[in-house]
C-alpha cells in the first residue's frame, strides 16, 4: 500500500465509525459471513480468523464472540490505535470484556511474519523451528479492502499461505466492478489509494483458482444503497445508487 493510502485512512480512522455507510456494510457482510460459516456453534468456537484490512475493527469485533480468536490486521497505524482503544475501553468496563482479538499495524507480505504468530488468546508467541508449528488460520477475512490492493495475486498467495491446510478458507467481500457506474462508489474527491472500481466476478474466480485455492465460489452476497455524487466531482450527493458487493470464498486444500 502506498504512503499517501497509508496517510488517507490515518487521517480518516477517528471519524471512520461514524460514516452510516461503514456501519451498513459492515452489517451486511457480518450476516453474509455467518450464513456461510458453520452454524454449529461449537464448531465456529474454535475458528482462529485473520482478518485483513480491519480498520477500525468494527468486523472483528462483530464476529469475535462467536469465534476462538481474531487477529486484526491493517497497514493504517490510525485505524489499529481506533481498535486498541476500544478493545482496552471494553476491557475497562469489565461488561463488554473480549479477550479474543489482536490488533496488528502491518502490510501482511509473508504468512510467516511474526506479527501474526501470536495466539490473541494464548498472547504467547508461537514457537518451533519447523513451519509446522507456524500459526495457521480457519479462516481469512477481509471487507472493501480488495480494492484497495494493487497486486491481487500476491495477496491472495499471502492470505493461502495464512491458512490451515485442508480446511482453511478465505470469504472476502467488497463491492463489484458491474461496469462504469461502479466508479460512483467512490466520490471523485476520495480516489487516493482507490487501485480499481470494484472488483469483477470472473477475474476474482480466475484469481482464486491461480492462487491455488479450491471449492471457488464468487457470488453476490448482498446489495447496498449508497448516496453518490450528483454529478462526478461536485461534492454534491444525491440520489442513492444500488451497489452490489460479492463474496469470494475457497479453501486451501
Ligand atoms: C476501505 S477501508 C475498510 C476498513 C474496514 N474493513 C471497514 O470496512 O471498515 C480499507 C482498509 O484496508 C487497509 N489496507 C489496504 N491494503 C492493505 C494491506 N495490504 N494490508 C493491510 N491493510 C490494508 C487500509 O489501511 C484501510 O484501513
Amino acid at each position: 500500500m502506498s504512503t499517501t493510502n497509508n496517510e488517507r485512512f490515518n487521517a480518516e480512522a477517528n471519524g471512520w465509525d461514524s460514516n452510516p455507510n461503514v456501519q451498513l456494510a459492515t452489517a451486511l457482510a457480518h450476516k453474509a459471513l455467518l450464513a456461510r460459516l458453520p452454524s454449529n456453534s461449537n464448531e465456529l468456537s474454535s475458528y482462529d480468523v485473520l482478518e485483513i484490512g480491519c480498520g477500525t475493527g468494527l468486523l472483528s469485533l462483530a464476529l469475535a464472540p462467536a469465534v476462538r480468536s481474531l487477529t486484526a490486521v491493517d497497514a493504517a497505524q490510525g485505524m489499529i490505535d481506533v481498535l486498541q482503544a476500544k478493545l482496552l475501553a471494553k476491557h475497562q468496563s469489565h461488561q463488554h470484556d473480549i479477550n479474543n482479538v489482536r490488533a496488528v499495524c502491518a502490510l501482511l507480505e509473508d504468512p510467516d511474519d511474526p506479527r501474526i504468530q501470536i495466539d490473541p488468546v494464548a498472547d504467547h508467541a508461537e514457537k518451533g523451528d519447523s513451519t509446522d508449528m507456524h500459526l495457521r488460520f480457519d479462516l481469512v477475512i477481509s471487507h472493501l479492502v480488495l480494492h484497495h490492493i494493487p497486486d491481487l495475486p500476491a495477496v491472495l498467495r499471502t492470505m493461502f499461505g495464512c491458512l490451515k491446510p485442508g480446511s482453511g478458507r478465505v470469504m472476502l467481500t467488497d463491492f463489484e466492478d458491474f461496469g462504469p457506474e461502479a466508479r460512483r462508489f467512490h466520490p471523485e474527491g476520495k480516489m487516493d489509494g482507490v487501485e480499481r472500481h470494484g472488483i469483477a466476478k470472473g477475474e476474482m474466480q480466475e484469481l482464486l483458482v491461480q492462487a491455488r485455492f479450491v471449492d471457488v465460489v464468487v457470488e453476490t452476497a448482498f446489495e447496498m444503497e449508497k448516496l453518490v455524487e450528483t454529478e462526478p466531482g461536485s461534492g454534491i450527493k444525491g440520489p442513492t445508487m444500488t451497489f452490489p458487493f460479492l463474496i469470494c470464498t475457497g479453501r486451501r486444500p
